[in-house]
Order: structure tokens, then sequence, then C-alpha cells
């Protein structure tokens, strides 16, 4: 893979337009496909005025902003895709659109030619049916806004070969991508721990916990800029509900706070109140809560080989801009300390087996 390897992307929405101009910006060819003229038009647009914006920041050159402009063609003919060394797939969520989508491009596309899945919650095997050479085909998994979040978790299917795995890796590399590579499960790397830490802040509101005490204390003890419930309320509480209950196929630990469900449902926003401070015993009650949710699915994970502990840190420290990591956290605290924190989680079950990873 290198910069003569023409990219395509299929949807144009959030996530396809977004990956589209972070691959042009990188200097690849891109085709950005969609089968709407009109979302083709307002994706360039958008595209158009980002890199304005760069400019005026001075992160870009006007010259590279066209170029970055040049090397992007919008159309809506899928044929037009069959040059591409690797098709990028960021249409709806939906499996049997993206099986469509996989049986097109495997008669349009060369044997060689990767094909990749920006999927959040199907698995990379599901799909896998629909390609043809399937050791080609894999998870490209972005984080949204994904012409800037650094983060790619790069997923490996049953059929997955070496050569596209690090053909992926190359691609990630060039576009500027730190880069995890995981296995197919759900929530992948992240998503797998993420989840879980926004569920537990929704468990701790239904034991009567206050919102808006719960982000002042986790923007505190997890050093970020907003809390999970302000986080929630951006990008829709019903997209974790979703995402929860994608989760929620691999157990009790995963199922979707009583509050999460109906808010999600309802269509409501959490619309929390930041108080002025939080008491520190409460606190402390709170990021631990939400660091021991975080701990017993990178555990969990790490059982089952999903990715590598620093990989696992490398996700919180760059995608989610945490300051506390799980598996370093983990290790400051020591085992028993890790332990005490995940216990509630494993009171009917043995403890992950990964305990001894960690602490040897
Ligand atoms: N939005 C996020 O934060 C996020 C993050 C990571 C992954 N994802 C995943 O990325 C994918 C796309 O999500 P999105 O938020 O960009 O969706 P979106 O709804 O914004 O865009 C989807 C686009 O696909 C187009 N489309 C649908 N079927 C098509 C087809 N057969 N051929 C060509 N175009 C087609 C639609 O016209 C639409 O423009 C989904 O699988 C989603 O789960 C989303």
């Amino acid at each position: 893979m290198n910069l003569d390897t023409k990219i395509g992307l299929v949807g144009a929405g959030t996530m396809g337009a977004a990956i589209a101009q972070g691959a042009a910006t990188s200097g690849f060819q891109v085709i950005l496909n969609d089968r709407d003229a009109a979302v083709l038009d307002r994706a360039m647009g958008q595209i158009k005025g980002s890199l304005g914006r760069a400019v005026e920041k001075g992160r870009l050159t006007e010259a590279e902003a066209e170029a970055t402009l040049g090397r992007l063609t919008p159309s809506v003919d899928i044929a037009g895709l069959a040059p591409c060394g690797l098709v990028i797939e960021a249409i709806v969520e939906n499996a049997e659109a993206k099986a469509g989508l996989f049986r097109t491009l495997s008669a349009l596309l060369t044997s060689d030619a990767l094909i990749a899945t920006n999927t959040s919650s199907l698995k990379v095997d599901d799909l896998a049916a629909a390609v043809s050479h399937s050791e080609r085909f894999l998870g490209l998994h972005y984080f949204f806004p994904a012409a800037v979040n650094p983060l790619l978790e790069i997923v490996r299917g049953a059929a997955t070969s070496d050569a596209a795995m690090n053909a992926a890796a190359i691609f990630a590399k060039a576009t500027g991508k730190q880069a995890i590579r995981c296995r197919d499960a759900f929530g992948f790397a992240v998503n797998r721990f993420f989840v879980p830490y926004l569920n537990e802040a929704v468990r701790l509101v239904d034991e009567g916990m206050n919102p808006g005490e719960i982000d002042l204390a986790i923007t505190t003890g997890f050093g970020t800029a907003i809390g999970p419930f302000k986080l929630m309320d951006i990008s829709k509480p019903v997209i974790a509900l979703h995402a929860c209950r994608t989760l929620a196929q691999m157990g009790q630990f995963y199922q979707p706070a009583t509050s999460l469900v109906s808010i999600g449902e309802s269509g409501a926003l959490w619309n929390a109140a930041l108080p002025a401070s939080v008491d520190p015993v409460t606190a402390k009650t709170i990021v631990e809560r939400l660091q021991g949710a975080v701990l017993t699915a990178v555990l969990e994970a790490l059982d089952e080989d999903v990715a590598t502990p620093e990989d696992f840190d490398l996700g919180a420290r760059i995608g989610l801009q945490w300051n506390w990591q799980p598996c370093g956290g983990a290790r400051a605290l020591g085992r028993v300390g890790t332990e005490r924190l995940v216990a509630r989680h494993f009171q009917d079950r043995p403890l992950p087996g990964s305990l001894d990873t960690l602490f040897g």
C-alpha cells in the first residue's frame, strides 16, 4: 500500500466524508461514493468548509487545501470504484445493506483489493460471508470526528490475512492514525469498556445519585473535558443505549441501566446541571465505580485476547483522552486494589485470569 493506491469510500455521511477527507489530506486519491447525489454535494461542501478552517488556523496552506480537494472525486457510480486498492464501507448500520454492497464490490474489485467495514456494532465475521476472497476483508473502525481523531481500530476477522492486517496498518500510519489491532468481539477494544463506563454512570443515577455531580467528579477523576452525561447528550442517549444493547449479548454486566432505557427510548436528554463542587467522599465513590466497570470489561476482554493491555491504554489515552488508563491504572493500584474495584461484578463468578497476566 502506497500513495498510488486508490482509496474508495462508500457512504458520504458523517463518517465516510470525514474518512475521505483525512485520506485525501494525507495524499491519497479518493473516490467518495454515495447513492444519493445530494448527500455527496453536502459532504463536499462540508469538506471544503473544514479545509478552509484548517487554512485559517494555519494547519494547512491554501495550496495544500486545493490539492486535497483535487484528490477527492465524488461519485454516485459504484462501478467507478473498480481501480481502488482499498474500499472502506461507511453506509448505514444495517447488515443486509452492507452485505449487498460487499457482493457488488466483490464482483467489481480485483481479488487482492482490500475491503474494510467501519461498522460499530456488527461482527466482521458475519459480514465476511458476503465478500469473495474474505482474507482481504477486515474492520477499520474510526472514531468521531474521524478526520481528526487519531485512533483507528484494525479489526481482524477469522479469515483476515496477515498481509491485509499489515497493509491496513501501513494505511493507518500513512493517514496519521495510531492503530490498535483487535479481535472481532462486540465493541472491539474501546467501546468494550467505554460503553460500560457510560452505563455505570447511569446505574449510579438509578441508585439516586445526581448526574451533574457524576459529571463533575469524572472530569476530575478521568481528566476529561466533559462528563459521561454531557457526552451522551451530544451524541444522543439513544446511541449509548443502542451500543449498550449490542454489548448486552455478552451477559448480565453489560445490560443497559434502567434509566438509560427510559431516557434513550423517550428521546430525552440528561441536561445535567454541574454543581459548584462535589463532596470528596462522594467523588471518590463515583470515580471508583466507573473505574471498576471499565476494569471489569477490560479484564474480560483481555481473557478473550481482544487486544493487548498497551492497546487498551492507548485507546483510552488517545481515543477518549482520559488521563486514567485501565491497565496502567490497575497496575498502579495493585492487585488487591484492583480486585476491590471489580468485586461487585464478580460476586457469582470467578475473577478473570487476566489478573495474573497484569500482575505477573
Ligand atoms: N457516527 C459515528 O460516530 C460512527 C462512529 C464509528 C462508526 N460508525 C459507523 O459508520 C457507518 C456510517 O455511519 P454514519 O454515522 O456516517 O452514517 P450516516 O447515516 O451519516 O451516513 C450513511 C450514508 O450511507 C449512504 N448509503 C446508504 N446505503 C448506501 C449504499 N448502498 N451505497 C452508497 N451509499 C449508501 C447514505 O446515503 C448516507 O449518506 C455505520 O456503520 C456506523 O455504525 C459511526
